[in-house]
């Protein structure tokens, strides 16, 4: 059946989710406060890169229909508001910044209706939740929580086929209206065998810091065992194979190499070390500051590696990096590590030049003091060094013996471990890599 539905905040994760949910049949409108945003969506044109997105903008119109607005009161006639801002680390604090969640259900509350659902999907600090609901219930609305999981990359694949579904509702009647109200909107997506988990508030916003948490730990795992391979002359990613064989621990979310960003994992990690501070349980998550401090020490890591083998200075050395974007099939930059080290070797005197498929306008915008360019070719001509550091595609592809046509210096340094070590040895490079010998 067809639902009216709104969706606020139309950024990495509310632009997909309206797509997404047009697509499926509903009626939806987008609301966001940003009008260039809004103006580009009402054109059909994504206002960020995301695989898939401006297919699904195109398509949606066929089965459902999506408009977007920056007027809330569009919002009105839906029967359930998706809640979809950003919660952005505190500047100078690890607390997550919930004020734009606050700001959205504030704005909605004099256009809801009694019957009416709003979901959040932000990812909140626990107890968020419950202090909402408080502030919708005397409209009639029932609040619920259900955590996005989604991949920037792989967000419309994650959004229409999600591998999980948690609900946070509160107990009795209203929760059962708000759970088969959003069982209605995802209907149509829905595989037989879709796990769907109802759960109270704290629960489903716990679900997916935990989530995140262990992804992050993970990957900071594995990180620190580049660091005993690389005190030992082992190899991390034979190490990474073998134990990933073991189906207890899993291959995926082992790759090691430059470490993890993004506007969700490292904000994530310390907001959630924030939140149990204040609940009396920072105990409880303490290891989580070690993971952050292994995943900062890659960049450094990296830079030293990158001096080294020029021969132990980046004075009038011209070193190109490969990759702006937090990783590949994104152009999103937040709390990039490649960034995080082109800043660093700029800072050591090296003269930078940055390159990426598709992040460059984003990176030169948030760092106007580097040289970005978006050809690779001219990236990599007369380099003294070339630094993998986001793993696009085209860049695990360069053939060894072609890109040394372009360089001063055969010196590569690898710092997603994605290329062949021998490959580019036996093309002339010195191939440098974290983690391995
Ligand atoms: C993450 C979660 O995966 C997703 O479920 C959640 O909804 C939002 O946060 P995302 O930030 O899009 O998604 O990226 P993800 O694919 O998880 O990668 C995060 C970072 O970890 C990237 O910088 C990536 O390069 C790095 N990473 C990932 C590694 O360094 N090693 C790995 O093995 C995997």
């Amino acid at each position: 059946m067809r639902v009216k539905v709104s969706v606020i905040g139309c950024g990495y994760l509310g632009a997909v989710h309206a797509a997404a949910m047009a697509s499926l049949g509903h009626e939806v409108v987008g609301v966001d406060v940003d009008e260039a945003k809004i103006a580009a969506l009402r054109a059909g044109r994504p206002p960020f890169f995301e695989p898939g997105l401006a297919d699904l903008l195109l398509g949606a119109q066929d089965k459902g229909s999506l408009d977007f607005t920056t007027d809330i009161a569009d919002a009105a006639e839906a029967r359930v508001h998706f809640v979809c801002v950003g919660t952005p680390q505190k500047p100078g604090e690890f607390a997550a910044d919930v004020t734009y969640v606050d700001a959205a259900v504030d704005s909605l509350l004099p256009h809801l209706s009694p019957g009416a659902v709003v979901v959040g999907k932000s990812t909140v600090p626990v107890g968020t939740a419950a202090r909402l609901a408080g502030l919708v219930q005397p409209s009639g609305a029932v609040l619920m929580w259900n955590p996005e999981f989604l991949r920037e990359g792989h967000a419309v694949e994650d959004t229409l086929h999600p591998n999980r579904l948690v609900y946070g509702v509160p107990d009795g009647a209203a929760g059962e209206t708000a759970t088969a109200a959003l069982d209605e909107v995802y209907a149509p997506m829905l595989a037989a065998d879709t796990p769907r988990l109802v759960a109270d508030y704290a629960t489903a916003e716990l679900v997916k810091t935990a989530a995140n948490s262990f992804l992050a730990t993970k990957i900071s795992f594995i990180n620190a065992m580049a660091e005993l391979c690389e005190a030992s002359g082992a190899d991390v990613t034979m190490l990474a194979d073998a134990i990933g064989m073991d189906d207890r621990i899993g291959r995926k979310f082992l790759n090691a190499g430059l470490g993890f960003g993004g506007g969700c994992l490292p904000k994530d990690i310390r907001a959630f070390m924030a939140r149990a501070g204040e609940l009396g349980a920072d105990q409880a998550v303490a290891f989580l500051k070690e993971i952050d401090s292994i995943n900062m020490r890659r960049r450094v890591r990296m830079v030293d590696i990158a001096r080294e083998a020029l021969g132990g200075s980046f004075i009038g050395k011209k070193v190109t990096i490969l990759g702006a974007a937090f990783k590949p099939d994104s152009d999103d930059v937040r709390d990039s590590p490649a960034l995080a080290v082109a800043r660093l070797i700029g800072t050591q005197g090296g003269v930078v030049t940055v390159t990426d498929p598709e992040a460059v306008a984003n990176a030169s915008r948030a760092f106007p003091e580097l040289t970005f360019v978006t050809d690779t070719t001219e990236a990599l001509t007369g380099a003294d060094a070339v630094l993998l550091l986001t793993e696009w595609k085209e860049y695990r592809d360069l053939d060894p013996a072609a890109v040394a046509g372009l360089v001063s210096g055969r010196v590569l340094v690898d710092g997603r471990n994605v290329l062949d070590p021998q490959q580019w040895r036996a093309a002339g490079w010195t191939y440098r890599a974290l983690g391995r010998p």
